[in-house]
């Protein structure tokens, strides 16, 4: 829960109570997260509001400090492309969900025609289960600052942008403290490492909660000032982003794994993992499990293994990657290993247990995607809500077989025909659960009798007609009125 720009968590009946009645006493929301009175700039205030839950450090995270200075000085000694290089070979791939080569991101970002070029961590972290990003913020900012770096050295910029979803507000003073530290350190700024001609530093760009501004080019737009509506690609971001000028748009956690890399090497980092995926990857777990929280595991973990030591509790589904990723049975799925060429994950699990309506959960997120849906593109704006209203169907046991069939016809219009990755994903919550779980919709569909649709319902029509029909009536005068009360 957000009480302006402060979070609270760990909510409970009594703990919403107690926090209300202080409202009203007049403290605020501040005093209240943080009765001790930390500065904002300081991580004691950050850990006060939110807890970081980290359950498994691994290689890469949370296990060992990084030396930003000891990282800066030895890339400056080295030419950018030889830091590209290094990045292709540890075969790191971005982390934000496309999983596209970072090498080549800034190889194709370094060679594109222009002078000035820009940098950007995508920190929107907006698909639903996933809170990573958030606590390599919170546990090890100048990790990722350090990638950005990286990525401006190699690519030839010389500023970065870091887009903070806006309810991550409560970081913004102890980002920017961090990012004042580093100057100080002269690790941004000009003649970075004392490299002449290394100019280089970081703005914080505060989101405003859209989801859709998580996608890159809507991201841009954003940063740019207007409407985060997502644009149409070619151009990519690399050949036309920020300002229209070459810019590298990467996610938190791949600019943390990238400084990494540049510390202990980029073959140390390729030998983690599997062959098509790399190094490793932060789970962040929900649901119902023991011990939710963020995880680092290889690439090849599979997913009965992260059952195991996440305590899940007779687990059915697990939802990988959010709404946008896919909802995998148990009994099917637990021996699939998560790898690009099998579950993908975009860093969100989020464990169903056997007593969960699971069409419940496909309606909650069918209505996410309405509600996030930024509206430019028709198949998008029109597909989501025909989805939507076509799952309400399902639950209220008003479809019939030919309904499924018209939710994959939308389906293939939405995915095929909007104009970003919203809605190439969007009805995936329904199709990827009619995998999974068909008997789901099997033991809610009706055969049809008699002339009426099954999904047409008498009763609500004619309600809505009574409800405007009486809208039409004229207001009594007060005469007729005083009338009808006496011969009430
Ligand atoms: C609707 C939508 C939301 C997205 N949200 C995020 C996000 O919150 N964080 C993120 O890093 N990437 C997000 N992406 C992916 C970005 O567009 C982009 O691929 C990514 O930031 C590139 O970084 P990477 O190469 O390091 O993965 C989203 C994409 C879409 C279509």
């Amino acid at each position: 829960m957000l009480v302006d720009d402060v979070p609270f968590t760990h909510l409970t009946a009594e703990k919403v109570e107690s926090i209300v009645t202080a409202l009203k006493a007049g403290v605020s929301p501040r005093e209240i997260a943080d009765p001790a009175g930390h500065a904002s700039s300081h991580v004691e205030y950050v850990d006060a509001l939110v807890e970081s839950n980290i359950r498994q450090a691994g290689a890469v995270f949370f296990s060992e400090p990084t030396d930003p200075s000891a990282i800066v000085a030895d890339i400056v000694a080295r030419h950018p492309e030889e830091v590209i290089d290094a990045t292709s070979v540890s075969k790191l791939r971005g982390r934000g969900g496309a999983g596209f080569s970072a090498g080549l991101k800034w190889k194709l970002c370094r060679a594109a025609p222009e002078e000035t070029k820009y940098v950007i961590c995508n920190a929107d972290e907006g698909e639903p289960g996933t809170f990573k990003d958030r606590v390599i913020l919170t546990r090890c900012p100048e990790q990722v600052f350090t990638g950005m770096t990286v990525a401006g050295y190699a690519i030839g910029a010389q500023e970065g942008i870091i887009y903070l979803r806006s309810e991550y507000a409560y970081l913004l003073d102890y980002l920017e403290a961090t990012l004042a530290s580093l100057r100080d350190r002269n690790l941004l700024g000009e003649r970075i490492g004392g490299r002449e001609g290394f100019d280089f530093d970081i703005r914080i760009q505060l989101g405003a909660g859209a989801y859709i501004c998580g996608d890159e080019s809507a991201l841009i737009e954003s940063c740019e000032g207007k409407r985060g509506t997502p644009r149409v690609k070619p151009p990519f971001p690399v050949q036309q982003g920020y300002l229209r000028k070459p810019t590298a748009v990467n996610n938190v956690e791949t600019f943390a794994t990238v400084t990494r890399i540049m510390e202990k090497g980029a073959r140390w980092y390729e030998a983690m993992g599997t062959n098509s995926s790399s190094g490793t990857r932060l789970l962040s777990v929900s649901g119902d499990v023991d011990l939710p929280g963020i995880y680092e595991i290889e690439w090849g973990t599979t997913l009965n293994e992260v059952l195991g030591k996440v305590g899940a509790r007779d687990p059915r589904a697990v939802q990988v990657s959010g709404p946008s990723g896919e909802c995998v049975s148990v009994a099917k799925d637990g021996g699939r290993r998560f790898s690009y060429n099998d579950l993908s994950c975009n860093g969100s699990l989020m464990v169903f247990n056997q007593q969960r309506d699971l069409l419940g959960i496909v309606r909650d997120f069918m209505h996410f995607f309405v509600e996030e849906s930024c509206g430019i593109c028709v198949p998008c704006r029109a597909g989501n809500v025909e989805l939507y209203n076509k799952i309400n169907l399902i639950i209220g046991g008003r479809a019939v077989e030919q309904d499924l069939e018209e939710i994959r016809n939308w389906a293939k219009i939405v995915r095929g025909a909007s104009r970003c990755g919203l809605g190439t994903t969007s009805p995936k919550p329904i199709l990827t659960t009619l995998e999974s779980f068909p008997e789901e919709y099997q033991s809610k569909l009706v055969t049809q009798e008699g002339p009426l649709l099954a999904s047409f319902d008498l009763n609500a029509a004619m309600e809505g007609f009574a409800v405007a029909s009486q809208t039409l009536l004229p207001e009594p005068t007060p005469e007729k009125a005083r009338m009808q009360e006496v011969s009430k």
